[in-house]
């Protein structure tokens, strides 16, 4: 039986391999918002294994919020240059402190300054007040390491459903679809 986690391991490898895209890792993520809308946007997909899909951001801001309230998600992928769509829908949780510790690890400096200069989702009073927080956080540490925010980690989007499908120029689209039953996975295939 195919294991749908496995199956993605290799697509992203696949589509990672050869990506003409600078984001080779950007996937949409859709919260539900206060209003029962769906949001999505962009971000960078960490790591993906039996437990979930990993993407780190501020748990204050906006999608950090809707997380909160529903932990209903679904992240989306189109990759154009090896044809693959992926559609993951699952239920977001924040992963462990000490994990989100290895994901800061990985940021260089000027990640780590911008995420600590910033206040995600936050107004903005004018553009200015980009480059004025960013100088202000940039001289608090200068010779210094930047600590991890408090209210910065990640996101597990454990899945209840994947689907794959590989992109056809005949429209003949082959859509592979996962659902998650008693803690085993059963597929069927989709009309495209
Ligand atoms: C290619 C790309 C990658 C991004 N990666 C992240 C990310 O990993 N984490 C993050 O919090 N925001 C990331 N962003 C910014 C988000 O799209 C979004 O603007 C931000 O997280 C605020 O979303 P929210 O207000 O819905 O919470 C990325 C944006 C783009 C275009």
């Amino acid at each position: 039986m195919e294991n749908p986690i496995q199956k993605f391991a290799s697509w992203w490898q696949e589509a990672l391999s050869n990506s003409p895209l600078d984001q080779k890792s950007a996937v949409c993520v859709s919260t539900i918002d206060e209003r029962g809308f769906p949001a999505g946007r962009f971000v960078d997909l960490k790591q993906v294994d039996e437990r979930g899909f990993i993407f780190c951001t501020a748990f204050d801001s906006a999608k950090g919020h809707q997380i909160k309230q529903n932990p209903n998600t679904a992240i989306t992928i189109w990759w154009d240059h090896v044809g693959y769509q992926v559609r993951v829908v699952g239920l977001a949780e924040a992963i462990e402190q000490a994990d989100a510790n290895a994901f800061w690890e990985t940021r260089n400096r000027s990640a780590r300054l911008t995420t600590t200069a910033f206040q995600q989702s936050q107004p903005l009073q004018s553009e200015i007040e980009l480059t004025e927080r960013l100088n202000k956080a940039t001289e608090q540490f200068i010779g210094q390491q930047i600590p991890k925010p408090e209210n910065w980690g990640g996101y597990c989007v454990k899945p209840l459903s994947i689907e794959f499908l590989t992109f056809q120029k005949s429209r003949l689209h082959l859509r592979k679809f996962f659902e998650l039953k008693n803690g085993i996975w059963i597929k069927r295939l989709l009309q495209p």
